[in-house]
């Protein structure tokens, strides 16, 4: 069942305490990847939730959006376009400037990797804040893309993140 699905991938990922620093309960999703069987589940549940939506890009955040959005790209027929850290991406790049607990961070994508028009989906692994999935959602708005949804493996409810992203839907899988 969907709940046994769910039990498994959430029993799957190791909490570290005080990494990286004092105080933060680091939620390891590399302990899911060691779990076949709950990766499988990961990516099924996305992608029996997207299949049907006409979704034409799945964007993944680096750097855990990475492992999960390309696997839901195949299998829903969609394109995948990386969000990535600022420098990495060679071609011309739009930016977006965001603010995260001490100072800022900039996300940027390719230039023509998307159209004015399409339908995407936003993936990473955590919404911590909900900083970093917000700048994502404005830089892809600003080209005119329409994101259906965001979704995340984890949510940290406590900070409230999901609030910062306006009225856009955020499907998550473990609270
Ligand atoms: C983590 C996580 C999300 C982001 C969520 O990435 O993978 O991308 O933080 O936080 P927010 O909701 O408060 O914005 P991290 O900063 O660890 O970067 P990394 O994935 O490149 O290591």
């Amino acid at each position: 069942s969907t709940d046994d699905r769910i039990s498994r991938i959430s029993s799957s990922i190791r909490v570290i305490p005080d990494f990286p620093k004092p105080g933060i309960m680091f939620q390891d999703i590399t302990t899911l990847l060691l779990d076949p069987k709950a990766f499988k589940d990961t990516i099924d549940l996305f992608v029996e939730r997207y299949k049907d939506q006409n979704i034409n890009v799945v964007a993944g955040i680096e750097a855990r959006g990475f492992i999960f959005g390309p696997p839901i790209a195949l299998a829903i027929g969609a394109k995948f376009v990386p969000m990535r850290k600022p420098k990495k991406l060679p071609g011309e790049v739009i930016s977006e400037e965001y603010s995260l607990e001490y100072g800022t961070d900039i996300m940027e994508m390719h230039v023509g990797a998307v159209q004015a028009g399409e339908r995407a989906l936003v993936v990473d692994d955590l919404i911590a804040t909900g900083g970093t999935l917000s700048a994502a959602i404005r830089l892809l708005e600003r080209v005119g893309v329409d994101v259906v949804e965001c979704a995340c493996v984890i949510e940290l409810p406590e900070l409230k993140g999901r609030n910062r992203l306006g009225d856009k839907p955020l499907f998550v899988l473990v609270t």
